[in-house]
């Protein structure tokens, strides 16, 4: 199984960004982490970072040709990027989407997600073990979710 991670804007400056909010774990050190996780369960995760949507979004096509699934931090575009919505919507393959911090306990503006709805579903608030539960998600297999 492949899965692509994917996030989003300021990710890059995790462990330098307000760690009190996001921890002290640097995007290098998570990413080798997940990745070595994502072995363990027999998945092969191929992780990006970008500060820039249509990068995102050509990524999330690229998932929806090579991949057998997406978890995904799109970061504040969660919040206002109806083209990351449709470019997850436009593919055939399951998305988790994940945040460190627990968005419903910050700022309002946090609390819409215009890309959940195009997601299985979100995992928030559980810090970078977040990622680590998504992989858990895809590696029991099941999308058969009730909604
Ligand atoms: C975030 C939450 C977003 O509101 C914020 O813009 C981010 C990170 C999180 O992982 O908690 O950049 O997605």
């Amino acid at each position: 199984m492949n899965i692509y991670l994917l996030n989003g804007p300021n990710l890059n400056r995790l462990g330098m960004r307000e760690p009190d909010v996001y921890g002290r774990t640097t995007l290098g050190t998570l990413e080798k982490g997940l990745i070595s996780f994502a072995g363990s369960l027999g998945i092969q995760l191929t992780a990006k970072q970008s500060n820039h949507e249509g990068d995102i979004i050509d990524w999330i096509h690229e998932a929806g040709e090579k991949a057998d699934g997406i978890i995904i931090n799109p970061a504040a575009f969660t919040h206002y990027s109806y083209a990351i919505r449709d470019a997850i919507a436009s593919v055939d393959i399951p998305a988790v989407e994940v945040h460190i911090s627990n968005v419903h306990k910050r700022e309002s503006f946090r609390h819409v997600s215009v890309t959940a709805a195009v997601c299985e579903g979100q995992i928030t608030g559980f810090g970078t073990d977040g990622y680590r539960l998504a992989l858990h998600y895809f590696k029991g297999g099941d999308t058969d979710v009730q909604t």
